[in-house]
């Protein structure tokens, strides 16, 4: 079956590596076997950034010339803002009204997020519930498949919910359902070790890092605290070069004997470091370089954007137009 695909990112910072393996990778390879929107959730980005939608709105046309860095091609993939695209607000209020309270409160990942966030009393109404509003998106694209990490799958599940929801209210098929793609790359940690890659933890390596960035970022990464002389044998489990050169190194025959050397004792980090930073080195370069070309040519982003939108603005009024209809609200046409 032709697969419909959906995909998107808050533009609340520029994209990092673990946005690169996780998802970028695969888009750009996806694009020629399938029909590709990207959606910029800038509406989304607004539910932890209310007070300071400046940060999210400065972000927009960094996030796409990321896009365009890594290989995402705009003749193939059409790349749209969300917030020019009001049948996603549409749609959005039309499901809030068939997912309750306490099912937004079981949302793992949105627990997990609130958690970390310390909103306390105060959780903003729109991020409780802003995966009805990624359900919205979904569905309003036709997706039948939706490329996400792990923490997106509660998302996909809640998605489906409100598509049988909807189909029952309406008597009749009015939405599809989709499925997940899970990434092959597990979710990079952070150059701390720590589970989440965020720029706001200094823990990240930016698409648009410069060399010395990068050279820091390496030297930084968190090893094995308990491999303390090059003789004594060394741990590969958690050790986040590993990871990286896991995620990054294309010969996987050389990591192997890398982590047998290593495990032995005998490998020092410092050579390991170097074999990954020029890895790193050599995958990041054309990527900046890509992106300091396209960064400075607001208007052709612009244009991109814009044309992108105008496409997603026809295809997702139209879905709106068919659920209000199956609902017989559309008493004036
Ligand atoms: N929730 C996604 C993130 O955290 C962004 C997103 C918004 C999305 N709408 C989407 C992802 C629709 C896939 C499909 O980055």
């Amino acid at each position: 079956m032709h697969q419909k695909i959906l995909t998107g990112d808050r533009p609340t910072g520029s994209l990092h590596l673990g946005h690169y393996v996780g998802s970028l990778m695969q888009r750009v390879a996806l694009q020629d076997t399938a029909s590709q929107t990207i959606l910029i959730a800038d509406m989304q980005g607004l539910t932890d950034n209310g007070h300071n939608p400046r940060k999210v709105a400065d972000n927009i046309l960094n996030v796409l010339a990321d896009y365009l860095a890594v290989g995402i091609d705009p003749e193939r993939t059409v790349i749209c803002l969300q917030s020019s695209l009001p049948a996603l607000a549409e749609l959005t209020m039309y499901y809030a009204n068939l997912v309750s309270v306490s099912r937004l409160e079981r949302n793992p990942t949105v627990k997990t997020e609130i958690a970390g966030k310390q909103f306390g009393r105060s959780i903003p109404a729109g991020f409780l519930s802003y995966p009805i509003s990624q359900a919205a998106d979904i569905t309003a694209f036709r997706a039948t498949l939706v490329p996400v990490g792990e923490d997106q799958l509660p998302m996909i599940e809640l998605t489906n919910e409100v598509v049988r929801k909807v189909n029952q209210v309406a008597g009749k098929a009015v939405l599809i359902e989709c499925r997940p793609l899970l990434s092959k790359v597990p979710r990079l940690p952070g150059m701390d070790g720590k589970a989440k890659m965020s720029k706001s933890l200094g823990n990240t390596i930016t698409l648009g890092s410069d060399e010395a960035e990068i050279r820091q970022a390496v030297k930084m990464m968190y090893t094995d605290p308990n491999h303390v002389r090059i003789e004594d044998p060394g741990t590969v489990e958690g050790n986040v070069v590993f990871t990286y050169l896991d995620a990054f190194y294309p010969d996987e025959a050389y990591i192997q004997q890398l982590k047998r050397d290593y495990r032995h004792g005998g490998l020092a980090d410092s050579r390991l470091k170097k074999i990954l930073e020029e890895c790193l080195q050599e995958t990041l370069s054309p990527i900046r370089q890509r992106r300091a070309e396209v960064i400075d040519d607001k208007a052709r982003l612009i244009s991109i954007l814009r044309s992108g939108t105008e496409k997603a603005r026809l295809e997702t009024e139209a879905v709106a137009r068919e659920v209000k209809a199956s609902f017989g609200l559309d008493v004036l046409g």
